[in-house]
């Protein structure tokens, strides 16, 4: 079988709309995660059930990367035989957070708190598609979120062993900020962020 990668024209950001599936975007989670789940590291995102995703989607704007059905499927994605051509494919996703903690006082990396810091998780790729772009088009789009919002700061928690991951984000203007332990996991966070003031 020979597949065909999707060019940047296929492939467009926009809001996780109600008609979505958040079992498919649960899937895409799982999906994306077991690279960290394969290096013994037990991100929430790689096992959560949709009910959790959905509620922490709940909490701020979750962004998809979508491609059209014809194309996933060229692609080698897996896409529902009943699906329309032109329907969209959730490829990859994005998680963004004003800057309103909602949790104790105490609780949370302290860099969380601040009210000019917006984070984002839940960041994922498809893994066939991983490395061609898909990923850095959601990041840009959630720092073009962050800087219309008028944040000083866009930062994000991330596994700590994951030294690949970490060296993605300082490649990308992210630097370390502190560590944290969010008990649901079984390693230690590096919070890192990104500041948005001067450059545009
Ligand atoms: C992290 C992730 C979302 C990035 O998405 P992506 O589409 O693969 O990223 P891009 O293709 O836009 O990345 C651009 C560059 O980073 C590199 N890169 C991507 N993921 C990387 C990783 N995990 N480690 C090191 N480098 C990585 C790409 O090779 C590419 O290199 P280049 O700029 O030299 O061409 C994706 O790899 C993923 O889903 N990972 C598993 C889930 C995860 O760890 N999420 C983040 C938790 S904090």
């Amino acid at each position: 079988m020979i597949f065909t990668m999707p060019t940047d024209e296929h492939i467009r950001v926009r809001r996780l709309s109600p008609t979505d599936s958040v079992v498919e975007l649960t899937g895409l989670l799982h999906r994306a995660y077991a690279k960290q789940t394969a290096m013994g590291l037990h991100a929430l995102a790689s096992h959560q059930a949709p009910e959790v995703t959905r509620k922490r989607i709940s909490k701020g704007e979750c962004f998809v990367a979508v491609m059209p059905a014809e194309a996933a499927r060229a692609a080698g994605l897996d896409v529902p035989a009943d699906a329309a051509p032109d329907s969209d494919r959730i490829v990859g996703t994005i998680m963004f957070q004003e800057p309103s903690w909602g949790g104790a006082p105490e609780s949370g990396p302290r860099w969380f708190h601040r009210p000019d810091v917006a984070n984002f998780s839940m960041f994922a790729v498809e893994p066939r598609l991983q490395g061609r772009g898909v990923g850095v088009l959601l990041l840009d789009h959630v720092e073009k979120r962050a800087r219309e919002l008028g944040m000083r700061e866009l930062a994000l928690s991330t596994a700590e062993p994951d030294t690949k991951l970490v060296q993605f984000y300082r490649n990308r203007g992210f630097r370390d900020v502190e560590r944290h332990d969010w008990g649901v996991t079984n390693y230690l966070s590096l919070i890192m962020s990104k500041s948005l003031v001067g450059d545009a």
